[in-house]
């Protein structure tokens, strides 16, 4: 059994190749196998049962921290760049002037590993240019959302698994009848911002399945059902107008104690609600944050574990659900845990979080075996 990292030569000799070659198989390297006697490897546990498991990862994971990657490469049989496909990380401040680097270094990583890539994303509200903002006429507007939609999956055409779209676009609190958010697109292009960008992506990218990515629709609290009532809304419209949606992305960053309870057959319902509607599923940032917790660790990690049992046996219980992505694989690299991405997730004690299934010595926690036994229990299901 060998395993293979990922290199800087390996990386030179992918991208003087052209992306799309390599997507059709040349020169590609051999794919990764776990080496005999350690940890059951989750990506196996969930392929037998017709599901991918995978991780986020970043271009500076990839090139700086080998122990993380072998993890990945043990664990994980999926990838998607944290952030390194986001339309405002990419863009250098004037339009269609994106740095593609550090995308490029996951999207290679992905295939010279054999690993799943999920894309995420194509537009998301928050993490738009500031240029964008100063357009006003709407065929300029319709430009550069169709030159980013076709710049990005255009690019990676074939390679990509799924893209999260458009994330995050509902947003109920803001008023509208239809529980649309009124962040960016909508404000400077109308609702059918969505149906453009879907449409572009369909064309830019015909085999990658096209998500709508959506959080806060797990837990049983009214303001999450009605993001669920806005969502199930949103996608029969679009199906109504022949808009093409594959998938919804339930993000799932969760909270062992403080939040709002669970509810199982809520959600379940939920899920039978969207597979009704002839789309799968995909559960696509999942992390559990510990931040109202007590301080011991073993209660907190079981906290943590009983929070990702709870979920997923729900979750998995619905044959639509394909993949379950975690938001990081250690505690080590958690967007939770880095103090600098100034979200409110942290503990106040100033003890660091453990919201992923390995810890940040990349040994398996309570966590890990919560989402094993998950997988073993899940129901089989046909690959989607
Ligand atoms: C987060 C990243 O993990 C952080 O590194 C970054 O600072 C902010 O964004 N929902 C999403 C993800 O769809 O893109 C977010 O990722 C987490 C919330």
């Amino acid at each position: 059994m060998t395993c293979r990292k990922f290199d800087h030569t390996s990386r030179r000799r992918f991208i003087a190749a052209g992306l799309a070659a390599l997507a059709s198989g040349l020169g590609l390297a051999k794919p990764y196998f776990s080496r005999a006697g350690e940890t059951t490897a989750l990506r196996k546990l969930a392929a037998e049962k017709g599901l991918l498991y995978g991780t986020t990862i970043s271009a500076g994971q990839i090139t700086g921290d080998p122990s993380f990657v072998d993890l990945v490469l043990q664990q994980t049989g999926l990838v998607v760049a944290e952030n390194e496909m986001k339309w405002q990380v990419m863009n250098r401040g004037t339009r269609g002037n994106d740095d593609y680097g550090p995308a490029d270094t996951v999207a290679a990583f992905a295939l010279e590993n054999d690993l799943t890539l999920r894309g995420h994303n194509l537009l998301w509200y928050y993490r738009t240019p500031s240029w964008f903002f100063d357009l006003t006429s709407r065929p300029e507007i319709e430009g550069a959302i169709v030159e980013r939609v076709r710049g990005l999956a255009g690019r990676y055409r074939g390679m990509v698994h799924s893209w999260d779209v458009v994330n995050e676009p509902i947003e109920p609190k803001d008023g509208r009848p239809d529980g649309l958010r009124t962040g960016v697109f909508l404000e400077m292009f109308g609702p059918d911002y969505l149906d453009l960008a879907y449409r572009t992506a369909r064309e830019a990218d015909p085999a990658a399945r096209l998500v709508i990515n959506e959080y806060d629709v797990e837990l049983d609290a009214p303001e999450q059902e009605a993001r669920r009532t806005a969502l199930l809304n949103l996608l029969e419209r679009m199906q109504r107008s022949a808009t093409p949606v594959d998938a919804v992305g339930i993000q799932a960053h969760l909270c062992c104690a403080g939040g709002p309870p669970f509810s199982a057959p809520r959600f379940r319902r939920f899920l039978a609600d969207v597979a009704g509607l002839g789309l799968t599923i995909q559960i696509t940032e999942l992390d559990v944050t510990d931040e109202h917790a007590p301080a011991d660790e073993a209660v907190r990690d079981r906290l943590v574990a009983d929070t990702y049992s709870r979920f997923l046996e729900a979750a998995l219980d619905e044959s639509a659900v394909k993949m379950v992505v975690t938001w990081g694989l250690s505690d080590r690299h958690s967007w939770i845990v880095r103090r600098e991405t100034h979200e409110s997730k942290w503990r106040t004690d100033g003890l660091p979080s453990r919201p992923l299934p390995f810890d940040a010595e990349l040994k398996p926690k309570p966590a890990f075996d919560a989402v094993a036994q998950a997988f073993v229990h899940a129901p089989q299901r046909a690959a989607g």
